[in-house]
């Protein structure tokens, strides 16, 4: 496949991409060309520090993981992470996830979706800022192969059945998993904030929600 003109400020090394949606090119983005991904592809959306990128790429799920984040220093901070371990399968990039998803194709490309504690904020005023939106969930369940998944895990149980609401309303079957510290994150796949949950001993609430 060729590679696409992501222009100067993308970094691709030895397998290795991290992107600022500035460079990137403007309308449609395809996974493959654009953002190199070889499929199945996997997004993880808002990574903070990427702990979940580098547990990601232990599991051997095969594809291409698509981390997206939106605090420049936090892609600095994983892209180093993982430099240093050697991981070639994920890709970063740096923007807003509500702007870039709606972009991305081709339909039905996307195996699975994680978003690990979105929207740590559940009063009225912070809705405006949510990433787990209706648009949002829309986008993503576009994106998803049949039979393919959003995992949605936060500490906040209103949020954890806000979440619920918001996938089922986008057509997904959902489905709560075991709760508390002692039931892990089904797929491995652990972000900081779950790491820091867990060693604190507290209870992390997870909603799977699956394109029929
Ligand atoms: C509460 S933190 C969770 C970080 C990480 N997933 C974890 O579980 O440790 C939410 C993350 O989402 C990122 N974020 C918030 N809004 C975003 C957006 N519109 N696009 C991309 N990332 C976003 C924040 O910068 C932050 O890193």
């Amino acid at each position: 496949m060729p590679e696409a003109d992501v222009g100067g400020a993308a970094r691709d090394d030895g397998g290795r991409f991290v992107v600022d949606e500035h460079d990137l090119p403007a309308g449609p983005l395809d996974l493959g060309h654009e953002l190199r991904c070889r499929p199945p592809v996997d997004l993880d959306i808002g990574f903070g520090k990427g702990r979940s990128l580098l547990e990601w790429s232990t599991k051997g799920f095969g594809g291409t993981l698509l981390g997206v984040e939106i605090r420049r220093s936090f892609v600095e901070h994983a892209a180093a992470r993982l430099a240093k371990a050697g991981v070639c399968d994920v890709r970063i990039v740096r923007g807003d996830f509500r702007a870039l998803v709606p972009r991305l194709g081709p339909a039905g490309a996307v195996r699975r979706c994680f978003l690990h504690f979105p929207d740590p904020w559940w009063k009225k005023r912070h809705q405006k800022r949510q990433v787990v939106s209706a648009p949002v969930v829309a986008s993503i369940v576009g994106l998803l192969a049949q039979g393919g998944e959003v995992f949605v895990q936060t500490d906040v149980p209103e949020r954890a059945e806000e979440f619920e609401r918001i996938l089922s309303s986008g057509g997904l079957d959902t489905a709560r998993c075991a709760e508390g510290p002692a039931a892990p994150n089904p797929f491995g796949t652990r972000s900081n904030r779950e790491v820091r949950c867990e060693e604190a001993g507290l209870p992390v609430y997870r909603v799977i929600g699956r394109k029929p």
